[in-house]
């Protein structure tokens, strides 16, 4: 398998390092964490801050000290590993997969030093403070346009659907340049893609996601293709010019490769961190009145979700060198649970970690977005796209509460965490 694979698949699996204490339970998939794995990571941090979790097979992270030195030494702790999906894929998805043109290649999120520093530089210049001042007025329209549907449509409503899930899609759509026309395609061929790499999906759903990737990936490269031929003011058509600039800098198919990643990325997480974000807002007594009182205080309480709910509560990293972390010794390709939920709820560094407090002083010290080389791209723009929405309800639907009674259900996966479905009612 090529060192640059969009998707490898991983068969090795290296046991617990020496001396270090061993779970043969834990499991982001099991019923008690998927309901709340805050309640599990609590528990188990105060037994073992590291573990080997047997039935995973990674050295699981839970002090925000230790996730925090993984993510600083890239060259030990690699990246390689993050797009992999976590169970095997069946034999009839994979073949999908093998088609002669689907070649997408690892460009960011799963890519080394030096390859690495070269896409992220030119990639980073497209998320500048410019086109994200350009991209502020859809959003702002997009979102009032959902949320006056939501409303017209009357009480209750279902949020995800209604605002929470299609605003982040068509905006990373526009931020790539896709045309509005494409939106309902678009919009099918990218969504559920988490259950392919992150969750248990059937060999039925692992199939029709794969076909879906395919047409994507196809739709991706002739999109390129046709900004390549009349360029437009749009992130695809900067980062071509830089492929024009300097062809060996950036090549043409890493081109095509950031478009195809960018959907996914921009796209689930941040549905998850709109609806995460009201559920927090709306059940913790004064913090929805006090937003509404004073909208200043929206960037603190958008930092404090995603620390004290992050969409994102995991991520991974492979030993690349046999290695010493937390006072243990760690064989090369050692793989690894980095629990971004558990760190960020670490009462070394957080006051009173399981409250929800907009007013927390260091609640951007969470690492929701990762730290050094890899930090999250799109940090700035899920911050725009959660400041946005939440200064639309405010200033609209200031009565919002949550439908009395809901149970929330999340989707079971290694990695992302949203509710499914979100009711909210206001008064008329
Ligand atoms: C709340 C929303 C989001 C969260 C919590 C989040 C979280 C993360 C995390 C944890 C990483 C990995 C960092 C590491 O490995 O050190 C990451 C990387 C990345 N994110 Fe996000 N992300 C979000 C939204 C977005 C959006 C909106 C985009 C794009 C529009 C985006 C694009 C990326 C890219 C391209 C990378 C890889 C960067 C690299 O390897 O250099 N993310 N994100």
């Amino acid at each position: 398998m090529a060192d640059t694979a969009y998707h490898k698949f991983r068969t090795d699996r290296v046991p617990a390092p020496e001396g270090c204490p061993v779970d043969r339970v834990f499991s982001p998939f099991s019923e008690t964490y998927v309901k709340n794995p805050y309640v599990v990571l609590e528990k188990l941090r105060e037994q073992s801050a590291v573990f080997y979790a047997e039935e995973l097979g990674y050295l699981v992270l839970t002090r925000m000290e230790d996730v925090a030195e993984v993510f600083r030494k890239p060259d030990v702790f690699a990246s390689a590993n993050v797009q992999d999906p976590v169970l095997p894929i069946c034999a009839a998805a994979a073949e999908v997969l093998s088609a002669a043109d689907y070649n997408p290649i690892a460009v960011l999120s799963n890519r080394a030093r030096p390859d690495h520093s070269r896409m992220r530089k030119h990639t980073q210049a497209g998320f500048s403070s410019r086109r994200m001042q350009m991209l502020e007025p859809f959003i702002r329209r997009r979102c009032e346009a959902l949320v006056d549907g939501m409303q017209q449509a009357g009480a209750p409503a279902e949020f995800v659907s209604a605002v929470a899930h299609p605003l982040p899609g068509e905006t990373i759509f526009r931020f790539i340049g896709f045309p509005e026309a494409d939106d309902k395609d678009l919009k099918d061929w990218t969504t559920n893609r988490l259950a392919f790499t992150w969750g248990k999906a059937s060999d039925a759903e692992q199939i029709d996601i794969a076909q879906k990737m395919l047409a994507y990936w196809r739709y991706c490269v002739s999109f390129v293709k046709k900004r390549h031929l009349e360029p437009a003011d749009d992130f695809t058509s900067e980062l071509l010019a830089d492929h024009a600039a300097d062809p060996d800098d950036l090549s043409y198919r890493e081109v095509e490769s950031v478009i195809y990643g960018l959907s996914f990325a921009g796209h689930e997480i941040v549905s998850n961190l709109l609806s995460n974000g009201l559920i927090n807002l709306l059940s913790t007594p004064g913090q929805w009145a006090e937003i509404c009182k004073d909208p200043g205080l929206i960037p603190n309480a958008v930092e404090e979700v995603l620390r004290f709910n992050s969409p994102q509560t995991s991520w991974r990293r492979v030993a690349v060198k046999d290695t010493e972390l937390a006072g243990y010794k760690i064989p090369a390709g050692t793989q690894i649970f980095l629990s971004l939920g558990s760190a960020n709820h670490d009462a070394a560094l957080f006051d009173d970690p399981d409250v929800f407090d907009i007013h927390r002083a260091n609640a951007r010290a969470h690492i929701s977005f990762g730290r050094g080389i890899h930090f999250c791209l799109g940090n700035r723009l899920a911050i725009l796209e959660a400041s946005i929405t939440l200064q639309t309800l405010v200033e609209r639907m200031p009565s919002l509460s949550l439908v009395t009674g809901q149970t929330f259900s999340y989707f079971p996966n290694f990695t992302f965490r949203g509710p499914k479905e979100l009711w909210l009612t206001w008064s008329a």
